[in-house]
């Protein structure tokens, strides 16, 4: 039997339901006893310290650093600066496509941003090093700061994101607005946001010769592992980079920075290993964040309250030495039907740190500005703005007229506005208080998020005593990647998920691809899937071909996998055990190995996204314009759902991440000196328990044929896209007042704010 006979036989015979089991966190217990082993959790014999100086001015240069001090004081070892710093097989200045940006690795002695690493200083102990970057006291030559819309410089550009079209036009635009009955118009403004994971950026570095044990949590490992095999000219099978877990990935750990590369440096010049962690503060700057944007939309509407066109230009800010822009504006892309649509964007150049990917990227910060700008139109068309948004659903992807590989929205709006009750909603705002007198507002936003697929490769090998071990290299970052990819080997190997030992985060075993992008899953998932049946098949192969087996001559039947047993097709009773057929052969295992990669056809004919409806109730102090989110609805379809736990439980995430967009999340730059104000947990607001409000995610059905073969589409980042929107427009439906301006503020509705 071909792998090909076996793939389909089984996928029909497996896909019964939509929802897969519940099972808990396979790390959970490792986790919540402090026995998983995070990157700063390691030791190595004789390892020195690593603490980066960073500058506290944000554009000039460095004059001067008091070397002899900092090497002076006891327990530093070395002082890493751009006199010393030794050269580097690959040019810093030269981007490494895809995730490779411009890293700040001591190349001069120029300053791009505060908190740009402007030397490293490795010590014996934590302190020596901490005290020995004190000591260096640098002396600045200070220009003016570049921090804001006022004095930042625009340029155009052609792409956005990761390689993303920065401009997509369908129809004619200035016929759409002239064509309709009313246009809204507004400018949206979106803050700068940091990464802040729970485990800041860390690597233990340990060279042998010319081979790197680096211990580093990572999102994208065998991108990595290239790319510091090109920087420090040594081939990339060279690099093992472990990754057991991730205290959060957020996007910043799948790219390459300066400081991290810096010690790993520092370890091959010293001969020792060498550990450095960020300290939270340093968070802010060398690894990436979410840029700024201001955006503006125009929205054309008929007098049926249809789109006539829909405009959406985003500014955003990126900084003097790489290109990064958050693809904000895309996000008018996938969503509403409408004869012209144009989506373009524009750079700012800032004295600031580059900003990467993250959480959602485009999509956040673009669909915050969308939803608010429907809401607006829908009331502007006197609709209610869930069915402002149905009177423009689009039945295929606006502009291209590609069916959708799946859309189930019409069933999200609908079973999420049940669960929340929308339906007794008033049009006019200010028009509920609760109990206490405060002003009470509902809305909605649209979710939505594509559907990229990383090539991945796995290996799964059944035993001789009936069990499984699969592998694959791709990092569990909290998402629950380890228990969802086990379910899915298991289910392919036909074996109980207990019976499945699961291998992941170490650069050695085969590529798991990009945990990122919410495509883990479906990526290193269908991988897994892949080498289970491969394995199977050559279990299968050697049932049938032997006379001794009651699956002899089953080949061209084919044979089912189920609770370790291979069951012929046409007659189930007629099955043999893997434990029975590889005694029988005398094997002590079977090994089954797969690369996945997406259906190139099916993803050119297909518009593959992840739809999602939430709704959101605030309360308002009327007097102080304080607000709490109270309740958060949302409805989402992603294909097929592994583990409705897990799926859960990145929903409520997402809507988490939505809320403190909404309300909480700003970096605040200070204008005079490009210095972030509040690069730490007391002053930069995450919601905390007491800000989240009461979250139900419904997981709405969806089977989608066309986005991969598991029908597996992505739930980690989803969340947050509809939710900004959601709490916005409550807030308004509670005020009255239309703020644009994220965060959210006390401020915006007592007092209103330019
Ligand atoms: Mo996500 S920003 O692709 O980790």
């Amino acid at each position: 039997m071909s792998p090909e006979t076996i793939s389909q036989t089984n996928r029909s015979h497996r896909h019964g339901s939509n929802a897969g089991q519940p099972l808990t966190r396979r790390d959970g217990v490792l986790k919540v006893t402090g026995r998983a082993t995070y990157a700063a959790d390691n030791h190595p014999d004789d390892m020195l310290y690593a603490v980066p100086a960073v500058s506290r001015i944000a554009r000039g240069r460095v004059t001067a650093l008091d070397v002899t001090a900092a090497k002076a004081h006891a327990g530093v070892v070395e002082v890493l600066t751009p006199a010393n710093r030794p050269p580097l097989a690959h040019d810093p200045d030269e981007k490494m496509p895809p995730f490779g940006f411009r890293v700040e690795v001591l190349q001069d002695d120029g300053v791009r941003y505060v908190g740009q690493p402007i030397a490293l200083v490795i010590a014996e102990t934590l302190e020596a090093a901490t005290e020995g970057a004190a000591l260096l006291d640098p002396q600045y030559e200070t220009a003016t700061a570049r921090t804001d819309l006022s004095n930042g410089d625009r340029f155009d550009t052609a792409t956005v994101g990761i390689g993303a079209p920065a401009r997509t036009a369908y129809g004619d635009i200035a016929a759409g607005l002239a064509a309709a009955t009313h246009v809204t118009e507004a400018d949206y403004v979106t803050p700068a946001q940091y990464h802040n994971a729970m485990e800041p950026h860390a690597v233990v570095a340990e060279w042998d010769g010319d081979r790197v044990t680096l211990d580093m949590p990572n999102q994208a490992m065998a991108l990595s592992c290239a790319a510091y095999a090109a920087y420090f000219g040594v081939p990339a099978e060279n690099v093992l980079i472990r990754s057991p877990f991730l205290g959060g990935g957020f996007g910043s750990k799948a790219i390459l920075n300066g400081p991290q590369i810096l010690a790993i440096l520092a370890a091959r010049m010293l001969q020792r290993p060498v550990k450095l962690v960020l300290t939270r503060a340093q968070m802010y700057g060398p690894v990436g964040h979410r840029g700024h944007t201001w955006q503006k939309l125009r929205i054309g509407t008929d007098r049926e309250g249809r789109l006539t066109a829909l405009h959406h230009h985003a500014l955003c800010a990126t900084s003097s030495f790489d290109e990064f822009l958050e693809p904000a504006a895309n996000a008018s892309l996938p969503l509403y039907e409408s004869p012209a649509i144009l989506v373009e964007h524009e750079g700012l150049r800032l004295d600031t740190g580059t900003p990467g990917p993250m959480r959602a990227p485009g999509e956040a910060s673009g669909s915050a500005a969308l939803e608010v700008a429907m809401d607006e139109a829908a009331v502007a068309c006197g609709m209610d703005p869930l069915e402002f948004r149905l009177a423009n659903y689009a039945e295929t992807e606006p502009g291209t007229g590609r069916p959708f590989s799946s859309k189930t929205l019409r069933e999200c709006y609908s079973e999420g506005a049940k669960r929340f009750g929308w339906a007794g909603r008033p049009l006019e705002p200010r028009q509920m208080r609760d109990e206490n007198g405060f002003l009470v507002g509902w809305g909605m936003g649209t979710a939505v998020f594509h559907c990229p697929h990383f090539p991945a490769e796995a290996r799964a090998t059944l035993r001789a005593d009936g069990t499984a071990l699969v592998e694959t290299s791709g990092a569990d970052m909290g998402q629950g990647a380890w228990t969802a990819l086990a379910q899915i080997a298991a289910e392919a190997l036909g074996l109980d998920p207990d019976q499945v030992e699961f291998h992941s985060g170490v650069s050695s075993l085969p590529d798991g691809g990009i945990a990122g992008g919410s495509g883990h899953t479906a990526s290193a998932g269908l991988a897994l899937n892949n080498a289970g049946e491969d394995a199977i098949a050559k279990l299968a192969a050697l049932a049938t071909a032997d006379p001794a087996s009651p699956l002899f001559g089953s080949g061209n039947i084919g044979v089912v996998p189920r609770s370790g047993r291979l069951h012929r097709l046409d007659d189930e009773g007629r099955s043999e055990s893997y434990v029975d057929i590889l005694a029988r052969t005398g094997q002590t295992e079977v090994i089954g190995t797969a690369k996945a990669a997406r259906d190139q056809e099916a993803a050119a004919h297909h518009a593959m996204f992840s739809h999602g409806a939430v709704f959101a109730e605030v309360k308002v102090d009327p007097d102080l314009g304080q607000i709490r989110a109270t309740r958060l609805v949302g409805a989402f379809a992603a294909g097929r759902v592994i583990n409705p736990r897990l799926v859960r439980s990145q929903y409520f995430g997402g809507m988490i991440w939505g809320a403190s967009f909404a309300l909480h999340e700003e970096a605040i730059t200070d204008r005079r000196t490009g210095r972030i104000m509040n690069a730490d947990f007391a002053e930069y607001h995450v919601p905390v328990n007491a800000d989240v409000p009461s979250l139900d995610a419904i997981l709405t059905e969806e089977h989608d044929p066309y986005v991969n073969p598991l029908g597996i589409k992505g739930v980690g980042e989803i969340g947050i896209t509809g939710t900004v929107g959601a709490i916005a427009n409550a807030v308004w439906h509670a005020t009255g007042v239309r703020v644009r301006r994220f965060p959210i503020r006390i401020e915006d509705l007592v007092i209103g704010r330019s």
